[in-house]
Order: structure tokens, then C-alpha cells, then sequence
């Protein structure tokens, strides 16, 4: 297994708190939505779907976080996470957490480190 990095998108079109990024990932074998956000000036990626039922988080494309930009929100049914553990603090899933999407942020882009067979 070696290591492979994908590209997300630029460091700079991650703002703090603000509007995250999509991409398509693989999980067991099949495509599964995927997110970046920037908090507290890092980046954190998370597979696309709320702890509780397995619908994606956002209301409208890319906006994962509350107003304050301090929490992610599942839209359905309102789930509130840390940004920087995935862990739900409040809502229907509370005490379980997002699962993580491995990403590097490096030279001033965002990528996805994934696991391939060479
Ligand atoms: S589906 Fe996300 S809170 Fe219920």
C-alpha cells in the first residue's frame, strides 16, 4: 500500500469558519461524499454524514458550519459538532462523531491522503 495525495483545493479557498469544500472519496469500496472546513486555522475533513442517519450534513452546498462559524450542523435534524474532533456535543447523536477523512495541508493547497494498491 502506498500513499497517495490528492488534490481538494486551494488553501486559500478554505476560510476560517466558513464554506467548506466537497469531494468523492472511497470508503469500503464505494464513493462517499466528503467535506473539508478550516477552524481555528486548520484543516479538518470528514466523510459527509451525520452520525445518526446517514444523510449529508449540509443545508445548502458547503455550508457546514452554524452561524457563529464555531460548530459543524447536520441540517436534517440539527446534530451539532466540533469542528476539530467530529465529536456531537448535541442533538439526536450526541456522544458519537463524524467519521475523519485523512487530509494534509501543505505548500498552499488541501489534499486528500488516500491508500491505493501500486
Ligand atoms: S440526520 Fe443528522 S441530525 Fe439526524
Amino acid at each position: 500500500m502506498a500513499p497517495h495525495q490528492r488534490l481538494i483545493c486551494a488553501s486559500a479557498g478554505l476560510i476560517d469558519g466558513g464554506a467548506g469544500v466537497r469531494f468523492i472519496t472511497q470508503r469500503d469500496g464505494r464513493d462517499a461524499a466528503a467535506f473539508v472546513i478550516r477552524y481555528d486555522g486548520k484543516v479538518y475533513g470528514y466523510l459527509n454524514s451525520c452520525a445518526h442517519i446517514p444523510v449529508e450534513l449540509d443545508w445548502m452546498e458547503g455550508e457546514f458550519f452554524d452561524k457563529a462559524g464555531l460548530y459543524l450542523i447536520c441540517a436534517t435534524h440539527g446534530a451539532t459538532y466540533e469542528p476539530d474532533t467530529g465529536h456531537c456535543i448535541m442533538g439526536p447523536c450526541k456522544g458519537e462523531r463524524l467519521v475523519a477523512a485523512p487530509i494534509e495541508e501543505r505548500d498552499g493547497s488541501v489534499y486528500l491522503l488516500e491508500r491505493h494498491t501500486a
